[in-house]
């Protein structure tokens, strides 16, 4: 049993970080686990988990599984779990309640837990205490071992726990089943070192590690060769890449600069942080039509005080500075936030700052969030002087601030003309397609079936806080 621990998976050294090119196998005897089975994926969490499913797809239809979205229907059920706030905990552990007494049918069927609650000690604890009925637990660190975890597991018939708790590699070189045969997710980076004090990532993810420009660039070539319009580079911190390369001096601008070249439609990026949000990057984003005017930018607090003891590394006053002037140098960009309210030591005058900042940024949009401690991080060591009730008020009230300022800004697009990538019909309105402008806005549009997959140009005919409907004008 390989378990999770967190001093190791806190410490980090200045040891050169490894680029692995030959760890992917599959062994002739995990080919045939997957014959004539099914496998159902449920992913909980961020984009990078999402990601991290397409990997866990391909790896099992190398395995010949075959993918089912029906989990009753599964011989193997994969948990790709988040860790960043307690109530995705709940959401995963309510979904292995639900499906316990499927084995009582299904006494061949396999369940896992992934991703970043496998990589947290008391997670692992409690399933090894509690669920002693699951299969196999396997963390972040090693998706790509998931062929010989299985088969140790099936080789020993006890509940398989393998998981790494080092600074981690780089793993070039497996596969991803993407989702979408037009958007795709491109990791650029692994890990966070920023250590926020709230939060959770730097334990479950690893060291700061950033893939080879060559690698990426290819990735992004070979997705224009299969006919993607759009790429969205992935880390928890992509203004920091290249930061972690020793001798050589390339930083996320280049890279930004050098995926722009390729020709492909659109580059998006995220998530950003304010710290290492350069004025050659903005310079590059307003440069390139390819690279869209959407910046996630994650502010977590309007006031400095606060921003301390989140150990952001920012003020208030800096994070207005660069705000302003990402907006000035690129026209029509949609900036959107996270902030987190209740933090330990958030007096209401603290978040009247937050508010303030909320009315003054008049973001294109926001995910607000209550705080919510996480074992092991410092915050969780400060004392909390807010109750849950004030802390809903405070979301609450910042979220109508919120939700006016996204109305406003899609009310002031309509009548205009926007492209539009239409990706698939709309969950509304089966007669309509759903689409995404460069700004990342969400349009419902009066299309036939022809356009999925196209950017085309839409006239906005009407605009909703979350969303707005149009019809093609060619
Ligand atoms: N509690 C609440 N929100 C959190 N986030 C990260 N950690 C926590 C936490 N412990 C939020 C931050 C981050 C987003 C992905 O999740 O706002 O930007
Ligand atoms: Fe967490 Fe901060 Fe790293 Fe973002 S930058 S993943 S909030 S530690």
């Amino acid at each position: 049993m390989l378990k999770p621990n967190f001093k190791e998976a806190k410490k980090r050294t200045k040891a050169e970080i490894k680029v692995l090119r030959d760890e992917y196998i599959v062994s002739d005897e995990a080919k045939k686990l997957g014959i004539n089975k099914k496998y159902f994926i449920k992913t909980y969490g961020c984009q990078m988990n999402e990601h991290d499913s397409e990997m866990i797809s391909a790896i099992l239809e190398d395995m010949n599984y075959t993918k089912t979205d029906d989990y009753e229907d599964a011989d193997l059920i994969i948990l790709n779990t988040c860790a960043i706030r307690e109530n995705a905990h709940n959401k995963t552990f309510g979904f292995l309640g639900r499906i316990k007494h499927l084995r009582q049918t299904k006494p061949n069927l396999l369940v896992g837990l992934a991703g970043c609650m496998s990589q947290e000690e008391s997670v692992v604890e409690e399933i090894i205490n509690k669920y002693k009925w699951m299969d196999f637990v396997f963390g972040t660190h090693n998706i790509h071992k998931l062929p010989e975890i299985l088969l140790d597991h099936i080789n020993s018939n006890k509940l398989e726990v393998n998981v790494l708790s080092n600074e981690g590699n780089i793993i070039e070189d497996v596969p991803f089943k993407r989702d979408s045969k037009y958007k795709a997710w491109v990791n650029i980076m692994f890990g966070c070192d920023k250590f926020c004090t709230y939060c959770i990532v730097p334990y479950t993810r690893g060291k700061q590690r950033s893939r080879m420009p060559e690698d990426i660039v290819n990735e992004v070539k070979e997705l224009i060769n299969q006919g993607y319009k759009e790429v969205t580079l992935l880390g928890q911190n992509v203004n920091a890449y290249g930061k972690d390369f020793i001798n050589r001096d390339y930083k996320m601008e280049n890279l930004l600069e050098d995926v722009a070249k390729t020709g492909i439609e659109r580059v998006r990026f995220v998530t950003s942080h304010p710290w290492d949000f350069t004025d050659n990057m903005i310079d590059v984003i307003a440069k390139y039509d390819n690279i869209c005017n959407y910046i996630h930018l994650p502010v977590q607090s309007g006031s400095s005080k606060i921003l301390k003891l989140m150990g952001r590394r920012y003020t208030k006053e800096s994070y207005l500075k660069l705000y302003n002037k990402i907006r000035e140098k690129v026209k029509n960009c949609s900036i959107t936030t996270d902030i987190i309210v209740g933090f330990p030591g958030e007096e209401k005058e603290d978040f009247e700052e937050t508010l303030k900042l909320a009315e003054e940024c008049k973001f294109d949009s926001a995910f607000t969030f209550i705080y919510s401690p996480r074992e092991g991080t410092p915050a969780a060591k400060m004392k909390d002087n807010v109750s849950l009730k004030e802390k809903e008020n405070r979301l609450h009230s910042l979220n109508d601030i919120i939700n006016k300022y996204a109305k406003e800004a899609n009310d002031k697009l309509v009548g205009k003309v926007i492209s539009v990538l239409l990706e698939n019909v709309s969950e509304k309105d089966d007669s309509m397609l759903a689409g995404y402008t460069d700004t990342m806005k969400l349009v419902n549009v009066k299309a036939d079936k022809k356009y999925i997959g196209k950017i085309v140009n839409v006239k906005i005919t009407d605009a909703k806080t979350w969303s707005l409907d149009g019809e093609i004008n060619e």
